[in-house]
């Protein structure tokens, strides 16, 4: 247990941090030295990744604390520019650890690549043919990609929709191959077979061919987390644990009901999972979309979360989202920090890494809204934003602790407080 090495790591230097993961052995010695360098993109890496390459743009990692998850400890890198998302997450993760941590069930890990015809002339016709040649579709996508199946996976399911003509769109007939692509995430391998099977399809089917791509509406491969919190680890100032309890059940019915209110409690969501997509090198705007069209599944756009009573009376919270992230592929094995993320997780595979990142998930959730139904969001907000504040006044060195400290106490908290302060601080020095 590591433990002890953690406590109070949100006051300690940015030294100490690296010297207390160095001690509780999460990090090795090669890892520290690489940590106190800031690890940046060589500029011919940095080059070689994006066209028009001009510069780098820097957001600062951090890891959230105290995750346990299916009786498993990680300490998590999280990339993000919002002040309180670490905090709020290392502080939810120690609470539901203490519940016994969470607990998560994976889908198989499988994407769907789409072939989408237009102008098909006779749909039954086409329907019949293709239903018969299934085998041949997929032997046809896995051809395309042999090492996928060489290591076990590739397309092994063939489904055909018809999406019906609109007011504002001609019908179109689809055909969905699904892909087990194993550690990747999978894009390329599944958007080469979609294209390898395209002419085939357009020959069965007699339609056009309008597109061969993956979807990102990742339906074949999601990930849910729970957790459930007894009473007394709820409990909060002078909220009694049944009225923490209460109110996150209100709170997370209001986000089911109105897609005003999910929209917001979603973002709340997608603060952790993309600081950590993001930390390990993924593709945040894939998991972002897929997340987005999986809370509107039911044709309106609700929570992605659910917290509700258990038989017991305890809090228990769930999250189900799509996650096709990788292990593998991509940029992950070149960007040197995406890398590092994953020595810190000390994770084997994606399915792994699926379950840290849905988890963070739920614990951001869980944060914001007991926040939200306790105290409010601002007093935790705010309290780190003053150092942000204190920055942006010009503060520098034990300035920002000063100003960010006098800030606090300050009835409004604006930029134009943080520089009076940062020059009666200037005065008095
Ligand atoms: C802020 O980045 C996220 C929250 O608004 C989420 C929520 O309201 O649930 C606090």
């Amino acid at each position: 247990m590591t433990h002890s090495h953690f406590s109070e790591f949100y006051k300690k230097t940015k030294v100490e941090r690296i010297k207390a993961l160095l001690d509780a052995k999460v990090i090795q010695i090669e890892d520290a030295l690489l940590l106190f360098e800031n690890p940046a993109l060589s500029d011919q890496l940095a080059d070689n990744m994006i066209e028009n390459q001009l510069t780098q743009y820097s957001l600062p990692l951090g890891v959230a604390l105290h995750f346990l998850i299916d009786n498993q400890t990680y300490q998590v890198p999280m990339v993000t520019e919002e002040p309180s998302v670490i905090a709020a997450a290392s502080s939810a993760a120690k609470v539901i650890a203490q519940a016994g941590g969470f607990k998560t069930h994976l889908s198989e890990r499988k994407m769907i690549g789409q072939v989408a015809l237009k102008d098909v002339p006779n749909l039954a016709f086409a329907l019949e043919e293709l239903a018969s040649h299934k085998v041949a579709i997929l032997e046809k996508a896995n051809d395309a990609h042999p090492s996928i199946v060489k290591r076990g996976g590739g397309a092994d399911k063939v489904e055909f929709r018809t999406i019906p003509a609109t007011e504002h769109s001609p019908t179109f007939l689809v055909v969905h191959v699904h892909v087990n692509v194993l550690e990747a995430m999978g894009a390329n391998i599944v958007n080469t077979m979609m294209e390898a099977i395209a002419s085939f399809i357009e020959n069965l089917t007699h339609g056009k061919i309008l597109m061969s791509i993956l979807s990102n509406y990742a339906t074949e491969c999601l990930a849910t987390a729970t957790c459930q919190i007894p009473l007394s680890l709820l409990k909060r100032g002078e909220y009694s644990g049944e009225e923490v309890r209460d109110a996150l059940i209100e709170a997370s019915q209001f986000a089911y009901a109105d897609p005003y209110r999910a929209t917001t409690h979603n973002k709340g969501i997608m603060n952790g999972i993309d600081a950590t997509v993001l930390a390990t090198g993924n593709d945040w705007r894939a998991i972002e979309a897929g997340a987005h069209a999986y809370a509107a599944k039911s044709g309106q756009y609700r929570s992605l979360s659910v917290w509700e009573k258990a038989d017991n009376g305890d809090l228990k919270g769930s999250l189900t989202l799509p996650l096709p992230i990788g292990f593998v592929g991509g940029s992950i094995g070149i960007h040197p920090t995406a890398q590092f993320s994953q020595r810190l997780l000390s994770i084997k595979s994606a399915k792994e890494l699926e379950s840290v990142i849905v988890s963070v998930g739920l614990a951001q959730n869980f944060a914001a809204l007991r926040a939200l139904v306790t105290e409010g969001i601002q007093k935790g907000h705010m309290g780190l934003q003053a150092r942000s504040l204190a920055i942006s006044a010009g503060a520098s060195g034990n300035e920002i602790e000063y100003v960010a400290t006098e800030l606090k106490k300050q009835t409004h908290m604006n930029l134009e407080t943080a520089v009076s302060l940062l020059n009666s601080f200037k005065q008095m020095n």
